[in-house]
């Protein structure tokens, strides 16, 4: 299922390293973040799982709760947390791995990369990831090649872009991080200006046209 941002997130039950969920449940009024790996004790997912693991704290300030999922059983997700852990002198990880080892879920949310085939000579998920927001819906969506490990650093970024744009109608330049000045969305009108925001500067461009309206939030 090929799945475009606004889109509702199809709900699905899984076996986890925390045991059975269904995914809106367990989700409840918070964010997710879905994250697919090609398999367990690979070298850059478990840089990811341990860069994601220091992050929960990050992720949980925003009201994010992380999963991953990786296309091996539970039993084996287990082993290879003891090896998460130890790699980023971890005291606990605290999210769950998902056992897709019949690659249902990564069938059904179009993760799998036709050209990463595992030992099994089956086909292997991607590095895919999808932020899901509290109404189900999907609000990013990342495919990255299995040679790639992902920066989540970047993932939170976008989700305070995000979290900051669904309550002001601003939207936030490149490299943006919270706190820094943001630009007014095109859809706003001069007149409403005052009302909305406590500044507004307009960056002079050779167009003379003035879309580029600065301000603070
Ligand atoms: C890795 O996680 O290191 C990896 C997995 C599959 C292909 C290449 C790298």
């Amino acid at each position: 299922m090929a799945l475009n941002l606004g889109d509702q997130f199809p709900n699905f039950n899984a076996d986890t390293t925390i045991g059975k969920i269904d995914f809106y449940q367990w989700v409840g009024s918070s964010w997710a973040i879905i994250f697919s790996h090609p398999a367990d004790f690979t070298p850059v997912c478990t840089t990811e799982l341990s860069a994601v693991a220091r992050l929960v704290p990050e992720f949980a300030k925003r009201n994010v709760k992380p999963i991953a999922l990786s296309c091996d059983s539970v039993e084996t997700h287990k082993q290879w947390i003891t090896d998460i852990k130890a790699y980023g002198k971890l005291d606990s990880f605290d999210y769950p791995i998902i056992d897709d080892e019949k690659r249902e879920l990564a069938v059904k949310l179009n993760m799998l990369d036709k050209d990463e085939i595992g030992a099994a000579g089956l086909p292997l998920t991607c590095r895919a990831v999808f932020v899901v927001d509290h109404n189900k819906k999907l609000r990013l969506s990342l495919l990255y090649p299995a040679t790639t490990g992902r920066n989540f650093v970047e993932i939170l970024r976008v989700i305070d872009s995000m979290q900051l744009t669904d309550k002001k109608k601003v939207a936030t330049p490149a490299d943006w991080i919270q706190g820094q000045e943001c630009m007014v969305q095109p859809s706003v009108k001069e007149e409403e200006l005052v009302s909305l925001f406590p500044t507004v500067t307009n960056v002079e461009l050779p167009s003379g046209k003035q879309y580029l309206r600065k301000t603070t939030v």
